[in-house]
């Protein structure tokens, strides 16, 4: 129950810990490490809006949780002077709800909507005109003396955020005009996020503790970022505050985080396979209920970095370990018989 506690306030920071993130947080566009990619597309498409002192086409950004996708909305809003409203998919329960925020949207507004694959129909059907020609259809009244009733909206720029676009209908997916992907961040760019921080939160770190705390961090800016803040707890407290690699090596230990940067939620993850259904295949329902698990958190939180270090990979007939989560947690291969 704790291990599962920990990994959500991972990846939905509680509102202390988003205030502390939020100074943290880069507000410019050069200031962001890392996604080179995306950075590159809206810079682009952020150039040529303000060029041509129009609202920015509407974004979706897709990933795991932790990349960056609010850091980017706020931004891009930063970017093109504009402000921005920000809610979510399960936050817009009905129409009506949708209709109070985009009236009191401003010209150019951004509207950031995080997990927007958790919308509504009946949400949906009310932003595709709002997206497409900004405007919004009200019904007024019920049954046959119910008539719908058109208003103007301002144009303003929707960037929706997901971790999974598969979810999303294509009708909706189709409305944005700029669709970017994050991807896990490499060492040396979480190195360097790493630095930052500790440089804004006044951490002391040695030559190479950055690294250390780095390559353990799922490649996920929110997890080195609390991990940070972790090892500072253990040095200040088990040593004179400096995070040398060393340090930082025993606080990760200490804080139950392997070489590779798998906690406890992903072992006990990968040995249920191992131990309960020989390695795989198993489907995703039935291994997410054997750890007591939401099924959409062991395919949004946990999979993707297992897949991503080839220790787990789907497959048409369920979920497969591979060698190298063996290896991880130095358990014995099964031997395959011959014949
Ligand atoms: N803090 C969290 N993510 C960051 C990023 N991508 N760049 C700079 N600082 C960050």
């Amino acid at each position: 129950m704790i291990e599962r506690d920990e990994r959500l306030v991972s990846a939905s920071p509680d509102v202390e810990d988003q205030e502390i993130e939020n100074g943290l947080r880069p507000r410019r566009l050069g200031e962001y490490i890392g996604q080179q990619k995306v950075k590159e597309t809206i810079d682009v498409f952020i150039k040529a809006a303000v060029n041509r002192g129009e609202a920015l086409d509407h974004v979706l950004l897709f990933g795991p949780p932790g990349l960056g996708k609010t850091t980017l909305a706020g931004i891009i809003a930063n970017e093109m002077g504009v402000g921005m409203r920000t809610t979510s998919g399960p936050a817009i329960e009905r129409p009506g709800d949708l209709a109070a925020i985009l009236t009191n949207l401003n010209p150019g507004d951004i509207l950031f909507i995080d997990e927007i694959h958790r919308l509504s129909r009946s949400v949906e059907e009310v932003l595709y005109p709002a997206m497409e020609d900004f405007v919004l259809d009200i019904i007024i009244g019920k049954g046959p003396s119910a008539r719908s009733i058109r208003l103007d909206l301002p144009r303003f720029t929707m960037v929706g955020a997901t971790t999974r676009a598969g979810l999303l209908t294509s009708p909706l997916r189709d409305r944005f005009g700029v669709i970017s992907r994050l991807e896990f961040y490499k060492p040396e760019e979480l190195a360097e996020i790493l630095r930052r921080t500790a440089d804004i939160l006044k951490v002391k770190l040695a030559d190479g503790g950055a690294e250390e705390i780095s390559r353990r961090s799922r490649g996920t800016p929110r997890i080195a970022n609390r991990l940070l803040k972790r090892v500072r707890d253990y040095a200040e407290v088990k040593a004179d505050g400096i995070i040398t690699p060393k340090v930082a090596d025993l606080a990760l230990q200490f804080l139950e985080v392997d070489s590779l940067g798998l906690d406890k939620s992903d072992r006990r993850l990968l040995k249920a396979m191992i131990e309960k259904y020989n390695g795989g295949p198993v489907g995703l329902d039935t291994l997410a209920a054997s750890i007591s698990e939401e099924a959409g958190t062991v395919e949004d939180v946990l999979e993707p970095y297992l897949m991503q270090m080839g220790m787990l990979a789907r497959t048409p007939r369920g979920r497969v370990v591979t060698p190298n989560a063996y290896k991880q947690l130095g358990l014995p291969m099964p031997q395959h018989e011959e014949g």
